[in-house]
Parts: C-alpha cells; sequence; structure tokens
C-alpha cells in the first residue's frame, strides 16, 4: 500500500516549487531590545530554538526507516528540514539581538554532546521497527503530524503570553511553514491508516504507550513540564491542547486519543507533588547548555581556532 496518492502527489509538487526559507523581510529586528520577554517567554524560546536545531538529527531517525523508499517522502523530508533550519537560525538571531549571547554552533553542539548513548539506539529500534513492521510509518507519520500540530499551536501560544511585536511577526511567519508541515504529515499518516486496522491498531498502541511530547529525549521531563505549564496552563492553553487531541483524533482509529492534554495534566500532577517542580528552571534560568564532558562530540564539533588558514581553504 502506497501512502501517498495522487492529490498527495499534487501537493508535494506544490510544496516543492514553493518551499523556501522564512522571509524575514520588514522584520523590525532593531525593535527587539525595546520590549521585553519574560523569563518563561526566554526559556520556551530556548527551547524551541533548540528542538528546531535539532530536525537534522531526527532526520537521521527518519531516513533509516522502510518508508523512506518512497521518493515523494524523501522530497517532502529534504524541503522540509531546510525550512526548520531557518526556523531555529532565526530565533537564535532574535534571542542574540535581545541580548542573550552564545554562538549559534556551540549551542548545537553542546546539545548534541549530551544525547548519549540513547540517541544512537534510538537510532537503531527505529530501523528495526520499520523494516520488521511495514505498519511503522503510520506510527511516525502520525507522530510527525503531533510534532508540527504541537509546534505551532506552542509558537501560538507563546505569541500570546509575551505580547512582543517583533516575536510575534516572526512567529507567525514561522508558523505558516508549520501549518503546511502538519498538512504532509496528517495526509500522509490519514492516507496510510484508513481501511487499514492493522496500522490503526498500531498507532494507537505505540501513540497511547510509547509517544513523548515533542523534544522529551533531547529536554528533560521536567523542562518539558516547564514549557507546557508555562505556555498551556490557564484555561486558553488547556483548550488549545484540547483541541489539538481531538484534531489528532480525527485519523483513522484514533478516535478520543489524549496526547499533549494528557501530557499537561501530568505536569500539573508533579507540580502538586512538588511545586518548585519546572518553575524552577524558568527561574533560574536553567536555558544554558553545557556539553557532557565524557562526550566527544564537543570536540569533533568544534572548529573555533582550530583550524588553520590551509584547512579552512580545502574544505
Ligand atoms: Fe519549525
Ligand atoms: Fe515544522
Amino acid at each position: 500500500m502506497n501512502y501517498v496518492g495522487v492529490d498527495m502527489s499534487f501537493s508535494i509538487e506544490r510544496y516543492k516549487e514553493e518551499s523556501r526559507k522564512v522571509d524575514t523581510t520588514g522584520i523590525e529586528w532593531d525593535e527587539v531590545a525595546s520590549h521585553p520577554l519574560s523569563k518563561g517567554d526566554l526559556f520556551c524560546l530556548h527551547y524551541m530554538m533548540d528542538i528546531e536545531n535539532h530536525v537534522p538529527l531526527y532526520l537521521s531517525h527518519l531516513l533509516v526507516t522502510r518508508a523512506c523508499m518512497d521518493p515523494i517522502l524523501t522530497a517532502f523530508l529534504a524541503c522540509w528540514n531546510y525550512e526548520e533550519l531557518w526556523h531555529g537560525e532565526n530565533i537564535g538571531k532574535l534571542l542574540n539581538l535581545y541580548g542573550i549571547e552564545f554562538d549559534t554552533q556551540d549551542r548545537i553542539a553542546n546539545v548534541r554532546a549530551n544525547l548519549g548513548l540513547q540517541n544512537s539506539l534510538s537510532i537503531l529500534t527505529t530501523m528495526a521497527g520499520s523494516w520488521l513492521m511495514k505498519n511503522f510509518s503510520a506510527v511516525y507519520l502520525s507522530i510527525g503530524a503531533i510534532n508540527e500540530l504541537s509546534t505551532l499551536t506552542g509558537y501560538g501560544a507563546l505569541i500570546r503570553k509575551s505580547g512582543h511585536p517583533v516575536l510575534k511577526d516572526l512567529l507567525s511567519r514561522i508558523i505558516k511553514d508549520e501549518r503546511r508541515h502538519f498538512a504532509f504529515y496528517y495526509n500522509s499518516a490519514k492516507e496510510w491508516l484508513s481501511d487499514n486496522e492493522r496500522a490503526q491498531k498500531l498507532d494507537r498502541w505505540m501513540l497511547d504507550r510509547v509517544w513523548v511530547p515533542v523534544g522529551q529525549g533531547v529536554k528533560t521531563q521536567e523542562e518539558v513540564d516547564a514549557l507546557a505549564l508555562y505556555l498551556f496552563d490557564d484555561e486558553q492553553g488547556e483548550e488549545e491542547l484540547l483541541d489539538l487531541d481531538a484534531k489528532i483524533g480525527r485519523l483513522p482509529g484514533l478516535s478520543g486519543i489524549k496526547l499533549m492534554s494528557k501530557a499537561l495534566y501530568a505536569a500539573r500532577e508533579r507540580v502538586e507533588r512538588n511545586p518548585r517542580w519546572a518553575w524552577r528552571l524558568i527561574e533560574n534560568e536553567a536555558w544554558a547548555v553545557t556539553p557532557d564532558r565524557s562526550s566527544p562530540v564537543g570536540q569533533l564539533t568544534s572548529r573555533h581556532g582550530e583550524r588553520t588558514e590551509e584547512e579552512a581553504a580545502t574544505s
């Protein structure tokens, strides 16, 4: 069964033609520092930047799967990866202009240095799962849809929470990309799941038991909770997450599924047990990332001051 039929082929052609880096023409970058951002806003922006910048490594998980025998999926992923790169770049630029100093390449290398063995194991299990179970495709297409929808919902919530006009302008442009990404994953998942009871069962089982919110794994449970609580722990936020779950619940076999709302309620429970949980990260400005000392990734990726002119010229 091919999950990319005629309609999706048409869409992918249009997407390939239209895909480009997010257009930042006219964004009032000079104004970034003139409007305040709260600690919560800054915490979320660092989280979001790191996860956008993590997309190439996430892609490495997708490319080892059987689904990537399909050229339409790989065409999408090629464009998608490029677009996501510019989301991370622009969020980083905004943070730098706000006065938070970091070198983007160092930060990305540091985040990767902390991934450890878990990342490699995860690639292997994804690869094995996809080749052993044909319907595994339904699972990560659904997860793709959930991740994109969570991301754009999170950006919407951050616009609302921050009230920062330049951030609003930037995130509104990024949201348009995320909507297209969501449409691709959602349509592809729907096509795979339609009239395919086995795929529906597997998808439901995996989402109920294995699914975690976007970013978890790169970020800790407490960091995920801090983001969820800052953005969604009010009436409107909760409603948005219930809406999100309802949208995903329209996929065949996923009716009534609880994902992001469940994550919010679990975060609330952890705060009830320990009132400082999650909020202490925001309060202590815990967004600096230092590399794991035992990891060689930091050395492998650090190019500063270590290259001769000759090396630089030939690379
Ligand atoms: Fe993005
Ligand atoms: Fe996206």
